[in-house]
């Protein structure tokens, strides 16, 4: 067993291993990744249960996150040095700039094939090479959650040293963004539902923390904390339920990132505060692979360490699913290969 694939239906349970032999060469084009590690994110739950693209055509191998080596390249490739550690990218067709409607058909874990296999096969233009600091594991955090974070505050930032930055909760994407406000400047302020996530944010660097649970008006307590002001920046990774209060926390003039869905995507949600208060309110969906790489070697300058919850087998993928399903993670869940 080599491979977990979602073979005929949605849905967790619907995972089996399966083996797939790796071929000796890939196509033309193409470079051969022998896969050391995968990590989940949000994302790769909702495919697996069927909510990210019902229409996904089965089977796939879950997971758009990992690194792996380059084993072997197809004819025509050049510039790729075999051997060379590498993540692929979120999307596989997407250089730089804005994205182009060919972005949402490359992205791996769906529609394309993922990490949760011994190899992948990848564009060339598709890969950057992992800084030499980080683990396996470690790298394997990159691709989605990181490129998103690093994406919302150092591409379409309004941020600079001495700004502040509001977080949602302390799973993946929003631990990255606390650290890549740190190596920027910026200081952070946390939500959570948990006090001892919220001491963990605490001794990663976060400036003020708040228990979303006790204080369910944070916005009010962003504002109180801020002489009023507001932040200015809000990496929104809550959604429908959430919206309305990180409109209500940020400044006049600031930004809020619109990433993620975690209490649901639709809501009759005040807009007049976009207008009123000028708010930029900027979609993010990744990002491409210039900022992916622009990510890596900011990682590689600071030593930058991504922070791992915990690490299964690949053989318990659907463990780590029900792990992240649970919500008690602290940033990364990741899968290891053997061998
Ligand atoms: N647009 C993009 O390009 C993009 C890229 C990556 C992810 N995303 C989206 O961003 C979101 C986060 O992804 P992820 O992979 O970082 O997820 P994750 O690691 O599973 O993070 C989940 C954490 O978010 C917190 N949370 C859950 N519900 C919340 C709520 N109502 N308010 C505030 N915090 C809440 C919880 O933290 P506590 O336990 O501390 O409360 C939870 O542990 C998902 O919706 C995902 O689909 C979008």
């Amino acid at each position: 067993m080599n491979t977990i694939e979602l073979r005929d239906a949605f849905g967790l349970e619907n995972l089996h291993p399966a083996e797939r032999p790796m071929p000796d060469r890939p196509a033309p084009g193409k470079v051969l990744l022998r896969m050391h590690a995968a990590s989940l994110n949000f994302r790769d739950l909702l495919m697996v249960r069927g909510h990210y693209n019902p229409r996904q055509p089965l089977p796939l191998v879950p997971c758009s996150d990992g690194v792996g080596e380059v084993v072997a390249l197809g004819d025509g490739v050049e510039g790729v040095k075999l051997g060379s550690r590498v993540t692929p990218t979120f999307a596989q067709a997407w250089p730089a700039g804005e994205p182009s409607k060919d972005v949402g058909r490359s992205t791996l874990g769906g529609p394309l094939d993922g990490a949760l296999s011994g190899w992948m096969e990848v564009s060339p233009q598709g890969i950057v090479e992992v800084p030499e600091h980080l683990s396996h594991v470690e790298a394997a955090c990159l691709p989605c959650a990181g490129v998103t974070a690093w994406s919302a505050l150092a591409v379409h930032d309004t941020l600079r040293a001495g700004d502040t930055l509001l977080v949602l909760g302390t799973g993946g994407v929003s631990i990255f963004a606390l650290q890549f406000a740190n190596i920027l400047g910026v200081r952070t302020i946390v939500t959570s539902s948990s006090d001892e996530k919220l001491a963990r944010a605490r001794e990663l660097g976060a400036w003020q923390t708040i228990n979303y649970r006790e204080a369910p008006a944070w916005a009010k307590t962003v504002r109180e904390m801020t002489d009023g002001r507001g932040v200015d920046h809000v990496l929104e990774v809550g959604g429908a339920g959430t919206l309305a209060q990180s409109l209500d926390a940020v400044r006049h003039g600031g930004q809020v990132s619109l990433i993620g869905v975690l209490s649901g995507v639709s809501s009759d949600t005040n807009i007049l505060p976009v207008l009123m208060k000028q708010i930029r309110v900027q979609g993010i969906f990744v990002g491409s692979r210039a900022a992916h790489a622009a990510m890596s070697r900011a990682i590689a300058q600071h030593e930058l360490k991504p922070v791992v919850d915990k690490v299964f087998p690949l053989a318990d993928s659907r463990q780590a699913l029900e792990h992240m399903a649970g919500g008690g993670h602290f940033g990364k869940i990741c899968i290891e290969h053997e061998g």
